[in-house]
């Protein structure tokens, strides 16, 4: 299929730009490079010319989603795209915060335009990027598709749900007219994508200090960060940390490939977690990260972080069920690639 990917040379999507590629897919790349890099996409084309040689570049066009003009230009340079896969989107929780109008004009508005651009060329195939956030504080665990959704506790969390919605009533919409060629749309919630490309050529490179745990935790191994902070020692858990569902960004990235399958498929509207299922505490993390790697993290319990839940993990069944995809790696890997990317590149891409 031909495949627009939004946020390509993203962290998410630079991942998942390889495995559309080696899946034998043709890609073009937007990105605005606001919390990204082309040189992501400089290595994962030399990742995917190891398996396929005929791959002679990844298109790539600057362009931010709130501008028309752009993308009307975009979509005007290529064949006819079947899919559009889009992450591109602001995605800092706390800072969502400070500027919830820059967090509902970009995610929101961007895709209100993205949307209006794919259909009027008569591409109506969406596979989004959501989030776990969409179930704010879970009442239970594993949290499956069908638990409560839009009690989200910050900006960020309700553009993934706002979107969410609309996306549903596109949906709907062509299936009440009897629409001959109605949207098809994935709505994917990500848990906590963490870790990297094996090969150490691509992977997170957050801008400053990062807010996450994973690439916390590699800066302090790589020395850039004297100590990890652990937000809170006394939540309802077996060791009192926060309980996440940790989740291979390749494995992630793989989801998108099979949901392309979904697409094709003539799915309508589907909606999947892509997690592991498994729990995971962040001292577990720490641990783990210290067996797989042999460096040390020293850390300190600090208090708990506003907005953070106690525990939260997926029940993945319905996406192995439905798509035949489950993630493989566990824990060890995640911080074995987390570390190779970081230690490879203690500056991330910048040189
Ligand atoms: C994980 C655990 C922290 C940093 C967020 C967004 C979510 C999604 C992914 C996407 C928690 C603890 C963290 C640190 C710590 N967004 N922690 N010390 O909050 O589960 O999810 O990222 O783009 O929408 O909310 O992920 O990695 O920040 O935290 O102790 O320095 O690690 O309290 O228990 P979170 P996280």
């Amino acid at each position: 299929m031909n495949i627009l990917v939004t946020g390509g040379a993203g962290y998410i999507g630079s991942h998942t730009v390889v495995e559309l590629l080696r899946a034998g897919h043709d890609v073009v790349v937007a990105d605005n490079l606001s919390n990204a890099s082309e040189e992501a996409l400089k290595r994962a084309l030399t990742l995917v010319r190891e398996e396929r040689p005929d791959v002679k570049e990844i298109p790539f066009h600057l362009v931010d989603l709130r501008d028309r003009a752009g993308l009307e230009k975009l979509f005007a340079a290529h064949d006819a795209f079947d899919c559009c896969i889009h992450f591109a989107g602001r995605k800092a929780v706390g800072e969502s915060v400070r500027k919830p109008w820059e967090y509902y004009e970009n995610n929101v508005g961007g895709t209100l335009t993205l949307l209006d651009v794919m259909r009027r060329h008569g591409c109506k195939n969406l596979i989004f990027s959501s989030s776990a956030t969409v179930y704010g504080d879970p009442s239970t665990v594993p949290i499956t598709e069908e638990c409560p959704k839009g009690r989200c506790t910050n900006p960020y969390g309700w553009t993934k749900w706002m979107l969410e919605q609309i996306l549903t009533d596109l949906h709907a919409a062509d299936e009440a007219n009897g629409d001959p060629k109605p949207w098809n749309v994935v709505l994917l919630r990500y848990f906590n994508p963490i870790g990297a490309h094996p090969s150490g050529l691509i992977g997170e490179d957050p801008d400053g200090i990062p807010n996450n745990l994973m690439p916390y935790i590699t800066q302090v191994a790589v020395g850039k960060l004297d100590h990890l902070n652990v937000f809170g020692g006394d939540y309802d858990t077996p060791d009192g940390t926060g309980v996440r569902d940790y989740i291979h960004v390749v494995d992630l990235a793989r989801g998108h490939v099979k949901a392309l399958a979904a697409v094709e498929r003539g799915c309508g509207l589907a909606v999947y977690n892509l997690g592991t299922g498994r729990g995971c505490s962040v001292l577990e993390v720490v641990h783990a990260f210290e067996e797989a790697t042999g460096v040390r993290i020293p850390y300190e319990i600090a208090p708990r972080r506003p907005g953070d839940v106690a525990a939260c993990w997926s029940s993945p069944e319905k996406a192995e069920r439905e798509l035949g995809w489950k993630a493989e790696y566990g824990i060890a890997e995640m911080c074995r690639d987390a570390w190779n990317w970081q230690s490879r590149n203690p500056n991330g891409y910048k040189a």
